[in-house]
């Protein structure tokens, strides 16, 4: 990436993440605080951490976490280990979720609202580090969906028919919606 390229995508980031928060000071602090996002690779982070580890978390990180390289998540590209972490408590979170995405999400509220959105597992469908898909996904197309849904029961509703090859979000929202089973 070149120096104008990044700069630009620092200044995204912090221009998003000020409009989400209101310009809340303590938390954009956070991305201005410490380390700028100064490499693109996050493999090439994990080496840098690894030389001088500021916490246990970011000790193990370097040893167990797996690095890719298609979407990478803001705060954790940018360190920001303890926006979600408490290093004094051995990594654990310092809130659950969804309340720990909502610190900088906004709150996803909608008439009809799906089970894992509700009961804050958003980790059943995103990395809260990096993933090899878009969106931080953990999986994508009909596996992301069928991980939790039977295909079998699925294919009994008439509305299924020939949806063989279409992603589940080619119809239905994957946060709820306005409309009964969140369709678009
Ligand atoms: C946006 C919140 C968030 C940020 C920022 C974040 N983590 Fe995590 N981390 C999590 C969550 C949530 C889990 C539990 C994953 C799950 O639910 O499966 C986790 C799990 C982990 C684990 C356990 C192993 C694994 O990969 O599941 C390690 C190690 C870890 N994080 C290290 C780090 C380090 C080091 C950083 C900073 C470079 C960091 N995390 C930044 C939310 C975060
Ligand atoms: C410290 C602030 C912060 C926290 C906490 C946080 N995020 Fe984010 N997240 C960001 C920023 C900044 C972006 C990039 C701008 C955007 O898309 O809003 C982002 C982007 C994302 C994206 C879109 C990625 C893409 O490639 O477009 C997803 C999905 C996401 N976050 C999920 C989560 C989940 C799930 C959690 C809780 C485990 C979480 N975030 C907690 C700051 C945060
Ligand atoms: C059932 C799987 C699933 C769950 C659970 C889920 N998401 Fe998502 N999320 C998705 C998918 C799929 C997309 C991509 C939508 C697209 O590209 O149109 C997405 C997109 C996002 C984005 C990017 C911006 C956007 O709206 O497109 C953010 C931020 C995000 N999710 C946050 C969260 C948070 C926070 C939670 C928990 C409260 C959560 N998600 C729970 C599947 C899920
Ligand atoms: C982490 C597990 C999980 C994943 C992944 C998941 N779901 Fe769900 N889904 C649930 C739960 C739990 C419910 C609520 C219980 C129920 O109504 O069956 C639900 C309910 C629904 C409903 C409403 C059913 C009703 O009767 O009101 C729809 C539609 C739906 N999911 C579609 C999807 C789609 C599309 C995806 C992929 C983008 C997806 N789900 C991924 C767990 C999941
Ligand atoms: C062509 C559009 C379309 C696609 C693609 C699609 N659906 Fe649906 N789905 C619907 C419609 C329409 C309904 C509502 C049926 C009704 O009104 O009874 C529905 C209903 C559902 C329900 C609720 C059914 C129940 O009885 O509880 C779930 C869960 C669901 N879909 C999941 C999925 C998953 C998972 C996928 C991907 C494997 C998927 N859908 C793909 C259109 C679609």
């Amino acid at each position: 990436m070149t120096t104008v390229k990044k700069n630009i995508s620092v200044f995204l980031i912090v221009t998003m993440v000020s409009l989400l928060l209101g310009c809340s000071h303590k938390t954009l602090s956070v991305f201005f605080d410490g380390v700028p996002m100064d490499n693109d690779s996050t493999k090439m982070l994990v080496k840098k951490v690894e030389k001088k580890p500021d916490s246990i978390i970011v000790k193990e990180l370097a040893e167990n976490t797996d690095v890719s390289e298609h979407s990478s998540h803001p705060p954790f590209a940018s360190k920001k280990c303890r926006t979600c972490h408490d290093p004094e408590r051995k990594g654990i979170m310092i809130e659950s979720q969804p309340a720990l995405c909502y610190q900088c999400h906004d709150v996803i509220k909608e008439k009809f609202e799906h089970g894992p959105v509700v009961s804050g597992n958003c980790t059943q469908c995103h990395s809260p580090h990096s993933s090899d898909n878009p969106k931080l996904l953990l999986r994508v197309g009909q596996a992301l969906c069928l991980n939790c849904h039977e295909s079998d029961r699925l294919s009994t509703i008439p509305e299924h028919e020939n949806t063989d090859q279409s992603p589940c979000t080619s119809c239905h929202n994957p946060h709820g919606g306005n409309k009964r089973y969140f369709l678009n």
